[in-house]
């Protein structure tokens, strides 16, 4: 299992909302961390599972109060909220000062998300909203400790040209230069198009093409649905079926091709891993109260996948949701 890291050159394109789509219909537990250092919008966007609003101060900023003093991969879970529907998200910071808290702390941060994978108790892929990273973003940090990047690109020419000379960049940062062959450069670097369904397909592969023409390293790993109703409705500004729409569809498959890509190599090393840490791991458990409450939540595949996306329901923040259309989700949504 896996960190993997979404993030974009400039401008909104969607990073979030891919994020969140992303989380909520992985087919292993999954953390959502929102990373991204300008601040978070999900305490915006999204009730918690008591039918409340997301308590801002439980998140990236009560683990940057702590971290200094060292980050055991389980003690994420200490700073974790379930959102309405059963998604379990790192709720991130209010506002970009607040990231001076968190400075040198990234690699720190990086290699306990990657590590969680390993958790013999409460194991999950991380999947981390690190927002824009023209500059010098710190989040950058995180990447070196990812499986996976994934850049979010619209589909205007310039988008396309920032996203083709960002792949090119990071692949010379963290690859140690250009490659033609991405798979044997790691973390894999990925293009995610947010592209209109009907012209998905045939632009993924032209982009793709332009990739590897210009030895980025990276690839078209797949492309999310330009899809404002779906995007409204899951930042909880509009009612529907939020899992029959264009963007939870094509979040499902971009998911599912990732896994069938990368997921058997990550669940090898991952247990690989465990079996090197096994002690060492099972002396937190006893430390730490509450773990095996979340090993306990942790669903299983098959049911996971049965329940349909761990989508959060709508903003409603003092009154608790009952909203018709919506698959509840696991840890502690079901009532
Ligand atoms: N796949 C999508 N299709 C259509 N609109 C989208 C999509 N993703 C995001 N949006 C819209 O774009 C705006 C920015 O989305 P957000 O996810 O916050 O972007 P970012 O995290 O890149 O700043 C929002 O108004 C959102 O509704
Ligand atoms: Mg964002």
């Amino acid at each position: 299992m896996a960190l993997i890291a979404l993030a974009a050159d400039k401008g909104s394109p969607g990073v979030t909302t891919a994020a969140v789509a992303l989380a909520a219909v992985w087919p292993r537990r999954v953390l959502l961390a929102e990373t991204d250092p300008a601040g978070g919008d999900l305490v915006y966007r999204s009730a918690a599972a008591h039918g409340g609003p997301l308590n801002p101060n439980t998140g990236m900023l009560s683990i940057a109060a702590t971290a200094r003093r060292g980050l055991v991969p389980d003690q994420l879970w200490d700073h974790v909220q379930p959102l309405s529907g059963g998604l379990e998200v790192l709720v991130g910071l209010g506002i970009a000062e607040q990231a001076a808290g968190l400075a040198g702390l990234w690699p720190t941060l990086g290699h306990a998300f990657a590590s969680l994978a390993d958790s013999p108790h409460a194991a999950a892929d991380v999947i981390a909203d690190c927002g824009r990273i023209s500059g010098d973003t710190p989040a950058l940090d995180l990447f070196p400790h990812a499986s996976l990047v994934l850049l979010l690109s619209r589909t205007e020419p310039e988008s396309l040209a920032r996203v083709r000379d960002r792949a090119a960049a990071l692949a010379g940062k963290l690859h140690g230069g250009p490659r033609g062959a991405a798979s044997l450069a790691n973390p894999v670097i990925g293009v995610v198009l947010i592209a209109d369904t009907g012209t998905a397909g045939k632009l993924a592969s032209q982009v793709n093409d332009m990739l590897v023409h210009a030895q980025t390293g990276a690839r078209v790993l797949g492309t999310i649905a330009d899809d404002p109703a779906g995007a409204e409705q899951l930042a909880g500004r509009r009612r529907g079926r939020l899992d029959k729409s264009l963007l939870i569809r094509s979040a499902r498959k971009v998911a599912a091709d990732i896994h069938q890509q990368y997921g058997a190599a990550w669940a090898a090393s991952a247990q690989a891993n465990q079996a090197q840490q096994g002690p060492s791991q099972a002396h937190h458990a006893q430390q730490a109260p509450g773990q095996a409450h979340h090993a306990q939540q942790a669903p299983s595949q098959a049911q996971h996948a049965q329940q349909g996306p761990n989508v959060p329901h709508q903003q409603t923040p003092h009154v608790p949701h009952q909203q018709a259309g919506h698959t509840q989700g696991h840890a502690g949504a079901g009532t």
